[in-house]
């Protein structure tokens, strides 16, 4: 696109990205997910793990790339350039993901160690190496109704998810868990458990909203590192939601199946939207619903501040 205007180029990118076809989705076991990675399923099942991985895992748009690059700061002793060395999605492997030609397994294949790897499956579809040879997972939680609203916009918005029709639509698709990498609930309380039993640090979007400095901490210190206060506070800026969407290396502006005029993948970044989303009768049905689903869980979620 070179020697074109910037409209022109825009112009362009918007009928390209008008051009690709939807991606086609299947199951494994129940859980929906992207047609390539249940075709290709044994290969991602039978990953090696290795015992120094690090793995990063969410439920979508629970904040996984924030959380993501806090890791690579702190492993990079927050050295920014270093760590604008590569976007995101190849400094750390997307496990299951077919990025449109290399699949996520290859990519981290072809790693050197010590890997750090991203991961979006629900508990019991993790390959199992990552059981055995005991890696440390950072999980990280989004409370479901700003979680909903999010997924909802990158689903509009991007080529590789299913087009989510209209809000009323999705909050049905969202609430019956057939959204790719299944439901929200299972998901989050999957993970939840899993920790009693596993090296899991568990995160809440939330909670790094609030006090970001005291999570970079905690991540810190699951990752067995000591680092000096300034170097922290240099991360808790280079992390904030301003900078990362300015950070072409963070905000997938590259990415041609995504399409941020129609959202931005760093989209808001608050607590609460779902207010602007939510009517007043979905609100009540997803409170019903919460309940329920949650009945058997102590974990619990702070929905707006
Ligand atoms: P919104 O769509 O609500 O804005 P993921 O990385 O898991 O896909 O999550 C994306 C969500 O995290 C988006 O939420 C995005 O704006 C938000 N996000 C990304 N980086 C952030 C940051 N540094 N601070 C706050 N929110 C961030």
């Amino acid at each position: 696109m070179e020697g074109m205007t910037k409209d022109k180029v825009e112009e362009t990118r918007e009928l390209e990205w008008a051009l690709i076809p939807p991606r086609e989705v299947s199951q494994v076991d129940g859980i929906v997910l992207e047609k390539n990675i249940c075709n290709t399923w044994d290969k991602v099942w039978n990953f090696q793990a290795k015992p120094d991985d690090l793995l990063i895992a969410s439920y979508p748009k629970a904040g996984t790339t924030w959380t993501q690059e806090i890791v690579d700061l702190i492993q990079n002793n927050g050295d920014i350039e270093n760590s604008r060395r590569a976007p995101i999605q190849l400094r750390q492997p997307f496990l299951e993901w077919f990025r449109r030609v290399t699949p996520g397994i290859d990519q981290a294949n072809a790693m050197s160690s010590p890997r750090t790897l991203k991961t979006h499956l629900p508990v019991q579809l993790l390959p199992p190496s990552f059981w055995e040879k005991n890696c440390k997972i950072i999980y990280v939680a989004r409370n479901a109704k700003d979680n909903m609203v999010s997924y909802y916009y990158f689903q509009k918005m991007n080529k590789a998810l299913p087009e989510p029709g209209s809000w009323d639509e999705y909050f049905e698709t969202f609430m019956s868990g057939k959204v790719m990498w299944g439901s929200w609930f299972d998901h989050v309380k999957g993970w939840w458990k899993k920790k009693d039993s596993h090296p899991i640090l568990y995160l809440f979007y939330e909670e790094m909203m609030k006090d970001p400095k005291r999570v970079i901490r905690k991540v810190m210190e699951f990752l067995g590192k000591n680092l000096k206060e300034e170097v922290l506070d240099k991360i808790v800026y280079n992390t904030s939601f301003d900078v990362m969407k300015k950070n072409p290396m963070t905000n997938y502006i590259n990415d041609p199946e995504m399409n941020h005029n129609l959202s931005p993948f760093m989209r808001k970044g608050v607590i609460g939207d779902w207010k602007n989303q939510f009517t007043e009768a979905q609100n009540k049905r997803f409170n019903e619903e919460y309940e329920k689903h949650m009945a058997d869980t102590s974990l619990s979620f702070c929905m707006e501040l």
